[in-house]
């Protein structure tokens, strides 16, 4: 993949956090005894402020480089459909529902519940991935070819802040 100088590449430090979330997740989702109530609740716990970070992840990536882009790119007369569609599904908030339907215990089927948090759990990371892939290839060399040095400079300490890693 390509190498960008870490003052201007505005993925690589929130990535990387939200890289280590996804490898939590999975291994609490091997050692959690879903039998036990305390444990599935507190891995449930955990969920819920891991979805919110993503959540909030994206509003940053929205708000301070997707939208920014998008201006840039329209101003300049540019289409670009990966700019797009970025973001656009919304899965996170079906994560979210879902993880708060699971702490709301009694009102569902214990074993069907596992399975189906299972499987979207698998799904999402499944689609999470490549996504930051994604912006990291594409959208990088998106911003380093539209924004000036500086700017971009300025914008990842924006995204860092908001992120609360700087
Ligand atoms: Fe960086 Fe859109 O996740």
């Amino acid at each position: 993949p390509p190498r960008f100088p870490d003052e201007v590449d505005v993925f690589s430090v929130p990535h990387s956090r939200m890289r280590d979330l996804v490898r939590m997740y999975k291994s609490q989702l091997s050692t959690t005894d879903f039998n036990n109530s305390v444990n599935m609740s507190g891995f449930l716990s955990t969920l819920l402020a891991t979805f919110k970070e993503f959540q909030q992840h994206e509003q940053i990536e929205n708000r301070f480089i997707m939208d920014r882009l998008k201006r840039r790119l329209n101003a300049l007369s540019v289409y670009n459909s990966a700019v797009c569609n970025c973001h656009q599904d919304n899965r996170l908030t079906e994560m979210l529902e879902m993880v708060r339907g699971g702490l709301d215990s009694g009102r569902h089927d214990q074993d069907e519940f596992v399975r189906q948090l299972r499987r979207k759990l698998d799904e999402f990371t499944d689609n999470f991935l490549p996504h930051m892939k994604e912006e990291e290839e594409i959208f990088q060399p998106l911003l380093m070819k539209y924004f000036g040095y500086d700017e971009l400079r300025e914008l990842k300490q924006d995204v860092l802040q908001n992120h609360q890693l700087s």
